[in-house]
């Protein structure tokens, strides 16, 4: 991503008379004597930087509530219109966007404008809500939409649902000033295990913008599965789509995106200032494209179409006679990739690569960087990559897990620690997604039927009580590989390996693979909101108790919108 500097970001939170931070709420403050405190009410997630409660009334809509905006203002026009949508079916009020017609009926007005300070960089924004008037503003587009994503978790739950209902539609009076900690804030999706036909995914945006995540990693492609179209291989798709984890060819499918599919999808992220950072996983994860393209295999054939769960399998071919097939490859596959998505990043995979020389490993990943310099893009790979000569501005994805975390400092660091050593040492940032705490396809609790749990049981806790600084640095936190400046953010990684019913066996029947989205749904939540709160809010503003207060909250707006979660028995929630 290419954001501004961080040091705009932390000037956001001076915003003169909003110096309150909300600290974390005594869990009876509601009922205390002194009469309830506002702030107590307040459910929002991710946690903004800067809360206060005015102790006005709340602001109250109303028929003639009208979203006004700038008639030159064309980021704040836009951004008002999604916004007025949304109220227009859950109020079923007018809500016009622009200019109080003279004479119009009175009602309190809400405001955006992209004439916020500078200082507020590319996702901060203010809120000020009093009297009849709530005043909604940032300096781009992006800090207006994420803005709005908070006025809208100021509203009862009931304005997420399609349908008009008839409640109290105010909004409590506050000031809020407030900008993220980490530039990029990621949830992954393997389409390349089980694919997910673009409604799925546009549902997984959908809920990733209401917790302000901004980059979809779109997992393309893996053993399993190929699922970009590349027009000078069109044997990917016709080959590598043939299958999925547990799909053998004919089973179903072809399962990929056309041209026409994809640019929908980043469309429709766009709409959510979501960027595509599209992954093309190599020299391992291959057998689609091995079974796709016989040239990138030592001997020249193509391997049978992979279905089965296991890791580990072969790789594309890495011996020096082949390296000019293997480049061609690359060359149209990475185009292919960074051509059709928006984001200045593409991923190169580079994990669980078995029997390959450093040297080949070095080979792979320099011949797919040079290929995506020529595209202008930014390397991102997961931590493997580290071990490698990286070219400026690679990111690097730490998937560890608490062993390797455990091993920072000690004479027996683990590979994967001096992998991210190596890579912080070239001018590498870190986006940090730790297995033990981010992959959501790790199992909540022994009970649940669906994941893995390699990297142990992740329950809410312990999905949220981590940061990027923590899980870079040794258990006691005294030894720290990374320094905030060198972490580029975090990812949810919703992994597909076991996305069936009764997932401790193999299955036996296609029936056990429920649909794409009950399996995301039951797996995301509640934890994706978590890790968006270790991603956007500040250290400071952060407590699991109250992030459980007001995820008991948040769901009353999952219900909402109709979203499976998880009631983990452990989370006091509310009927
Ligand atoms: C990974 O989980 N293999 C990145």
């Amino acid at each position: 991503m290419s954001r501004s500097p961080r040091a705009a970001l932390a000037a956001t939170v001076a915003v003169g008379a909003l110096a309150f931070v909300a600290a974390p709420l005594p869990a009876n403050a509601a009922d205390s004597a002194a009469g309830a405190d506002p702030l107590a009410d307040l459910a929002l997630v991710p946690q903004p930087s800067h809360v206060a409660a005015t102790g006005a009334d709340p602001v109250e809509l109303g028929a003639g509530t009208v979203i006004k905006v700038h008639p030159l203002d064309d980021g704040a026009a836009s951004v008002g219109e999604g916004f007025a949508e949304l109220l227009r079916d859950a109020t079923g009020y007018a809500v016009p966007v622009g200019q109080r017609a003279a004479g119009a009926s009175r009602g309190a007005t809400i405001e955006l404008s992209t004439r916020g300070d500078a200082a507020l960089g590319d996702e901060g924004y203010t809120i000020q809500a009093e009297g009849t008037h709530v005043s909604l503003e940032a300096h781009t587009a992006e800090g207006l939409f994420r803005g709005a994503t908070t006025l809208r978790q100021l509203l009862p739950p009931e304005v997420e649902s399609a349908e008009a209902s008839d409640v109290a539609w105010a909004i409590p009076s506050v000031d809020i000033s407030d900008a993220p900690r980490y530039d990029y804030r990621g949830a992954m999706l393997d389409v390349g295990r089980r694919f997910y036909p673009v409604d799925d995914v546009k549902r997984f945006i959908d809920h990733m913008a209401l917790y302000k995540y901004n980059a979809l990693h779109l997992h393309l492609t893996d053993d399993q599965g190929w699922r970009l179209t590349v027009d000078a291989r069109p044997e990917l798709t016709q080959v590598g789509a043939s299958t999925q984890s547990g799909w053998k060819p004919g089973t179903g499918g072809p399962w990929f995106y056309t041209k026409a599919d994809y640019q929908e999808i980043v469309k429709y992220a766009a709409d959510h200032f979501i960027e595509v950072v599209p992954e093309i996983d190599g020299p391992s994860h291959a057998m689609a494209a091995k079974a796709s393209i016989p040239e990138i295999n030592c001997d020249g054939k193509a391997v049978a179409p992979y279905s089965g769960f296991d890791v580990g399998l072969p790789t594309i071919c890495l011996t020096p006679e082949k390296r000019a097939e293997v480049r061609a490859y690359l060359q149209d596959v990475f185009t292919e990739a960074a051509q059709q998505s928006s984001s200045d990043i593409v991923h190169i995979g580079g994990d669980e690569v078995p029997s390959t020389t450093q040297e080949q490993m070095d080979w792979y990943v320099e011949t797919s960087a040079e290929v995506l310099a020529e595209q202008g893009k930014r390397v991102m790979g997961w931590h493997q990559i580290g071990a490698s000569p990286l070219p400026e501005g690679s990111i690097m994805q730490w998937w560890a897990d608490a062993g390797d975390q455990a091993s920072i400092g000690t004479p027996n660091e683990r590979p994967d620690v001096r992998e991210l050593r190596n890579a912080l040492a070239q001018g590498a940032t870190v986006v940090a997604s730790p297995a033990d705490r981010s992959y959501l396809d790790m199992k909540y609790d022994a009970s649940v039927p669906y994941g893995l749990s390699w990297a142990g049981l992740v329950d809410l806790e312990r999905s949220y009580d981590w940061d990027p600084i923590s899980v870079t640095s040794s258990t006691d936190g005294s030894v720290s590989l990374a320094t905030e400046e060198q972490i580029e953010g975090v990812e949810a990684a919703l992994w597909a390996d076991r996305a069936y019913y009764g997932s401790t066996k193999l299955p036996t029947s296609l029936d056990q693979f429920i649909p794409v989205s009950q399996y995301a749904d039951f797996v995301s939540f509640p934890r994706m909101p978590a890790i968006a709160e270790v991603g956007w809010s500040a250290p400071e503003v952060r407590s699991f108790d109250d992030f459980e207060r007001r995820i008991v909250q948040q769901a009353h707006r999952w219900d909402e919108m109709g979203i499976g979660y998880y009631k983990a028995p452990d989370v006091p929630w509310e009927e």
